[in-house]
């Protein structure tokens, strides 16, 4: 499998570190080696942490993510991954937008990978508390597992 992966939400603080998080968790327990990385269509937080109500719940289940640092997407990579993943409706319009005639990464959405959940988006828990984080993570991880499966049965 030679996939790489790039995690798409606004800020790059709290949703797509966490689907970094929790896909990086789950390839690592299939002994397999994807590329995963996260960005955000906004420019607000570019070199931040993720928020620390997102590495509390991350490090909650096994994964510590202080060291991430947030980016903004460059156009290089929609030829640089192979799936570029939104976690919400309104980002994965964003990405359309931005994607560059010579694009060769397939756009989606996260909650496209959850069977009854299609079209979805992951609930951005930037304005709620813990619960909210810890709805996010769940949710990050079933898409991240079905998101594995895809990848791993094609
Ligand atoms: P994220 O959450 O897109 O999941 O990282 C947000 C982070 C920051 C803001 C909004 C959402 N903000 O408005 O700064």
């Amino acid at each position: 499998m030679t996939a790489s992966i790039l995690f798409v939400c606004l800020g790059n603080i709290c949703r797509s570190p966490l689907a970094e998080a929790a896909l990086q968790r789950e390839v690592q327990a299939a002994g397999l080696d994807v590329a995963i990385e996260s960005a955000g269509t906004g420019d607000w937080h570019i070199g931040h942490a993720p928020d620390k109500r997102a590495q509390a719940v991350a490090g909650k289940h096994g994964v510590e993510i202080g060291a991430f640092r947030a980016r903004q997407v460059v156009r290089e990579d929609f030829s640089r991954f192979t799936h570029i993943v939104a976690l919400d409706a309104q980002n994965l319009a964003d990405l359309q937008v931005l994607c560059p005639a010579d694009a060769t990464a397939a756009l989606s959405l996260l909650l496209d990978y959850v069977p009854g959940r299609m079209g979805q988006s992951v609930t951005d828990p930037y304005y709620g508390d813990a619960r909210d984080f810890d709805l996010a993570w769940s949710e990050v991880m079933a898409g991240a597992k079905g998101l594995l499966e895809t990848l791993t049965t094609r």
